[in-house]
């Protein structure tokens, strides 16, 4: 943690849960848990219960010690005939935040640098706070290219947008053979990436470089969640499985809270 950068803890829930009173249940206790803790906090519930959580929780806000509400992907065009798809303009309406580039969505759905790269602008563009994602698979990490896949993932992710400063830009590193699998990276390992990121922005704006808030996310839990917010360039987590429980995920942003001082 960087005491300049305030934490950001993000939590993906992916396709749950599946009714809605459970995700806006789910969303008040989070609100709850988190109320007044100095973090951004934010849930990213499925699309279709965006609206529904982000009306439970007050419509979200950006601001420390409030909740923040995001979708987990977007179409990157603001209107037209892209069946099942969901425009800026539509997650602006209920969210603030939005996931980009996840490798799920990468591995399932053909998500591609290029695609990610025309998200993240557009998200910018419409006020929304882009969450991108980078990760090198298993093999590419058996095979040493992980620096190279990240180094490309992230070019392009910002490769559209005019300037890093004032982006409002975060961007996660999240191993895929990490996620889902209670095998999570180590302090260290996650640092090297997190370092490399900001470096990699640094060369397009050294000064905007330093405001991007860098997540870790692969089996991140209130177990070892403080080995990643001890290092310099993590600035909190972007959390799957345990971000499903209040109370784990509530733990892990006091633990964000306690490693920024
Ligand atoms: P897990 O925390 O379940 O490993 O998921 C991480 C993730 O993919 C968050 O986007």
């Amino acid at each position: 943690m960087n005491e300049l950068r305030m934490p950001v803890v993000a939590g993906n829930w992916k396709m749950n849960p599946s009714r809605s009173a459970e995700a806006v249940g789910l969303a008040v206790s989070v609100r709850d848990g988190v109320a007044g803790l100095p973090a951004r906090s934010v849930i990213c519930p499925p699309t279709i219960w965006l609206a529904a959580v982000s009306a439970a929780v007050g419509g979200g806000s950006r601001e420390p010690g409030g909740i923040g509400v995001g979708a987990q992907t977007m179409r990157a065009e603001e209107a037209g005939a892209y069946t099942g798809e969901t425009s800026p303009v539509m997650v602006a309406e209920a969210a603030q935040y939005v996931i980009l580039g996840h490798s799920e969505r990468r591995q399932y759905d053909n998500e591609t640098d290029a695609g990610v790269a025309a998200k993240v602008a557009s998200a910018a563009a419409h006020g929304l706070v882009p969450i991108a994602c980078v990760g090198e698979l298993a093999e590419e990490r058996r095979a040493g290219l992980t620096a190279a896949v990240i180094e490309r993932q992230l070019r392009a992710a910002i490769s559209l947008l005019p300037r890093i400063a004032g982006t409002s830009l975060v961007i996660a590193y999240e191993p895929v053979w990490a996620i889902g699998t209670c095998d999570a990276a180590s302090g260290e390992d996650a640092q090297a990436a997190a370092a490399q990121i900001r470096a990699i922005l640094a060369e397009s704006d050294p000064t905007g470089a330093d405001e991007v808030p860098i997540l870790y996310g692969g089996s991140c839990t209130p177990d070892n969640a403080a080995e990643f917010f001890a290092e310099p360039d993590i600035d909190g987590a972007l959390v799957g499985g345990a971000s499903l429980n209040a109370e784990s995920f509530t733990r892990i942003v006091q633990l964000a809270v306690d490693a920024h001082g």
